[in-house]
């Protein structure tokens, strides 16, 4: 359990993730639940497993109550729960105490947070609603879950010399010139630039998409351990907010997605927004991809120059929830 940081907040969805009254499969810890939103915006969540005959109850449907709440319906032998878990058995005209216990969630804005039933031991992030109160939201992508544990799911995050291997097609990134790390406890920010080898125009022609690269990649990534990741992104047409979000489904299961926020500064930036989303999720298949080809526990014998984020990353861990101090020594 230690794996997956007990006494975290997670970010299990924003509330444009989930269809009105369409119950969905979230995972946190191990376990599944049920969740859906109501008509009124609610967001409710159950154990996903129907206590009777244990059938998922993400794949049932939901049925509003006569105040307007609404109530998930199972699949297999349409029993209804309420929000709090409670159903009326056939035959009877009355409800049963709760057979289900609610998953506990702090709802800020549009942001369904999570402590998956477990002791706060670190408040949730202010950030992703200082973004959303100052950006407009464009959409999500690349929601994945993926064969890795948190750590490894962290390390690649904050792993500033990966843009060559994993990321190649993509970028064609000629060096990675690392300018500052700031380390602040369980926040940091990382700056670096990524000089990219140009496309051709014919390439460019073929991927308009690429027209959105720029020739130096300038990356601030300013980290929330260890749920957020936000790549800053700033264009002439407008600035980006892309925010990479983690959630340990189960001890080697994690879940990634991206919740892209943009702010135009040209009319011509909001046509982008989808090409943005479009170049989200190449980048997180293409992390999925070689997280699935690392042999796990394999001992590290050669340090990279830059490694800085992942030392952050491996401190963290190691002393949650507790903040060490930062080693500046490097
Ligand atoms: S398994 Fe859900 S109602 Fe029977
Ligand atoms: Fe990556």
């Amino acid at each position: 359990m230690q794996s997956m940081l007990p006494g975290a907040p997670w970010l299990l969805a924003h509330k444009s993730m989930l269809a009105v009254n369409k119950p969905q499969k979230i995972s946190l810890y191990g376990n599944d639940f049920a969740m859906w939103k109501d008509a009124a915006g609610e967001i409710h969540a159950l154990p996903n497993a129907c206590p009777h005959m244990g059938a998922m109850l993400s794949e049932g449907w939901c049925e509003v109550e006569s105040d307007g709440s609404s109530g998930v319906v199972c699949p297999f032998h349409a029993l209804k729960f309420d929000k709090s878990g409670c159903t009326v058995l056939p035959g009877s005209n009355k409800k049963t105490l709760p057979l289900l216990a609610p998953l506990e969630l702090t709802i800020q804005g549009d942001f369904i947070w999570s402590y998956g039933q477990y002791e706060p031991k670190i408040p949730i992030p202010t950030v992703l609603t200082e973004i959303a109160n100052n950006y407009d939201f464009i959409g999500h992508t690349a929601d994945r879950s993926i064969e890795t544990d948190l750590l490894t799911m962290l390390l690649n995050m904050h792993d500033y010399n990966h843009q060559n291997g994993t990321h190649r097609d993509l970028f064609r990134i000629t060096e990675v010139q690392f300018h500052q790390f700031i380390d602040d406890g369980h926040q940091s920010h990382a700056f670096y630039d990524m000089p990219t080898a140009p496309y051709s125009l014919t390439e460019k022609l073929r991927k308009p998409d690429l027209f959105l690269l720029p020739t130096t990649i300038k990356a601030h990534l300013e980290n929330h351990f260890p749920s957020v990741v936000i790549f800053h992104g700033e264009m002439p047409l407008g600035k980006a907010a892309q925010c990479h979000i983690f959630v340990p489904e189960a001890a080697n299961r994690t879940r990634t997605y991206i919740l892209l926020f943009g702010k135009a500064l040209h009319p011509a930036f909001n046509f982008l927004g989808s090409n943005y989303l479009k170049f989200g999720k190449v980048v997180v298949d293409q992390d999925a991809d070689i997280l699935g080809k690392i042999y796990p526990d394999s001992p590290q014998k050669v340090k990279l120059n830059n490694e800085v984020g992942m030392d952050w990353v491996r401190r963290n861990f190691a002393s949650f929830p507790n903040v060490s101090e930062p080693n500046l020594s490097k």
